[in-house]
């Protein structure tokens, strides 16, 4: 141990409030600590955090850690846990392990939770990070879909109603950090280091900033091995990307925007502006970004071979016009996979559309996609799949024996059934899981 770990501990209340996305306009959100997002959690590699959740709301909550390599007891999901029901407190305890930009969201109910505003973000800060920027932001990207009274709708008819589920919940008003085309303010010659959450039911976000270049240096899992230049950068739900943004020069607006992206909906694709940044005056700067960041050691080769092969497709459904399946079913209980057993899983996007595939509690490395070797290593927790498309990925079970799960993180397919349980076992025995204890006190 090179430095001391210390604990963190937060305190999040769960309930419904009223929210300004924007002046004069007013939305019934539901959130942590009567903000959206709730607040921002920080904490040093190493550290145990403990977060005491009393759950305000009128019906049960649960917090999932995404990205997070944490005891599946402490996984948040209803797998793991009982739920947390109106007037309980529950207590997280977790160590975090590794350095990065992750977040914490409601696991229950998650197409009404966290549509209100139910995320934040949980920020891992690394004791060895050489990055050295003029500061540091964080940006969630959301949408909600608003009626012209601020209300939250829900389709009514049909139609309508299988568009969303198709599509997943895409909404009209754009958030960037809670609020509406928000203005940034930024100082000209700086550089900084901007974490991006993607907590949108479904919205794709491919990040322009005015075609200007910056550079990605770090993913779901921590830094790359060396910052990678680019224009934009597809962030799809559930994914997360560290940039370095700047120089620019004084007086600039720079738009924050999505370019349209076609991710094979009913809804058009458009590219939409999410925040502005002003730039003001000059200032010195001392940022330093080192061209090494790290090294990602490779966990199998290329052509290493499958060991279990998860197909998404969509299927018909006579009562809501399609479902989404894991192997031909909904909501399945896959087969276990056995501690220090390397996983090489190939996950086959039958459907016509895209989908972005999160693996709970553990990174894995990207082997191909249709056969094409990524150009960069890196660790991932979420991966969008494109339409017929082929991903394979290895991934090590360490010893955290209990339920996980994966599914498409896109809210409305989670729910209409794109997600499998799956036991991760030592020995090739199940090890039957510590429910942690609630603390209830009644309100
Ligand atoms: Cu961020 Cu089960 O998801
Ligand atoms: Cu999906």
């Amino acid at each position: 141990m090179k430095t001391k770990t210390k604990i963190v501990e937060y305190h999040l209340e769960a309930s419904a409030f009223s929210w300004e996305i924007s002046s004069g306009k007013t939305i019934e959100a539901w959130g942590f600590n009567k903000q959206v997002p709730g607040p921002e959690l920080r904490a040093k590699a190493g550290d145990t955090v403990i977060v005491k959740l009393t759950n305000n709301l009128s019906e049960q909550t649960l917090i999932h850690w995404h990205g997070i390599r944490l005891a599946a007891g402490m996984d948040g999901t209803d797998a793991v846990q009982k739920p947390i029901l109106p007037g309980e407190t529950f207590e997280y305890r977790f160590i975090v392990p590794d350095a990065g930009t992750f977040w914490y969201h409601s696991h229950a109910n998650e197409t009404v939770q966290m549509e209100k505003g139910m995320y934040g973000a949980l920020i891992v800060e690394d004791t060895a990070d050489e990055i050295i920027t003029d500061a540091e932001r964080v940006f969630i990207i959301d949408d909600m879909k608003l009626d012209a009274n601020g209300a939250f709708t829900k389709p009514r008819w049909f139609i309508p109603r299988v568009v969303e589920r198709h599509d997943g919940r895409q909404g009209n008003t754009l958030l960037i950090n809670g609020k509406e085309n928000p203005t940034i303010q930024m100082l000209a010659g700086q550089r900084e280091r901007w974490r991006f959450i993607n907590a949108s039911s479904a919205h794709y976000f491919d990040l322009n900033l005015a075609g200007k270049e910056f550079s990605i240096v770090g993913t779901d899992g921590g830094l790359l091995e060396s910052p990678r230049p680019v224009r934009s950068q597809l962030i799809t739900p559930g994914e997360r990307f560290d940039i370095i943004v700047g120089p620019f020069e004084e007086g600039d607006i720079v738009f924050m925007e999505s370019l349209a992206y076609n991710r094979m909906t009913f809804l058009k694709p458009r590219r939409e502006k999410f925040a502005t940044i002003q730039v003001g005056h000059r200032a010195p700067s001392i940022a330093q970004v080192p061209n090494t960041l790290r090294a990602i050691p490779q966990l199998a080769a290329f052509h290493a071979e499958i060991n279990r092969r998860i197909v998404l497709s969509v299927g018909p459904s006579l009562k809501d016009g399609m479902d989404f399946l894991i192997n031909g079913s909904v909501h399945v209980n896959d087969k276990p996979v056995k501690v220090g057993e390397l996983q090489v899983w190939e996950i086959v996007n039958a459907s016509l559309m895209d989908h972005p595939f999160h693996l709970h509690g553990f990174f894995f490395q990207v082997l191909e996609e249709n056969g094409k070797q990524p150009d960069f290593a890196s660790w991932k927790d979420t991966i969008n799949l494109k339409p017929r498309s082929a991903t394979k990925i290895a991934w090590m079970p360490d010893n955290r024996p209990g339920t996980w799960m994966y599914h498409c993180h896109i809210l409305e397919h989670h729910q209409a059934g794109m997600m499998a349980n799956f036991e991760v076992v030592a020995d090739g025995m199940p090890v039957r899981e510590i429910m942690s204890h609630a603390h209830k006190h009644h309100h």
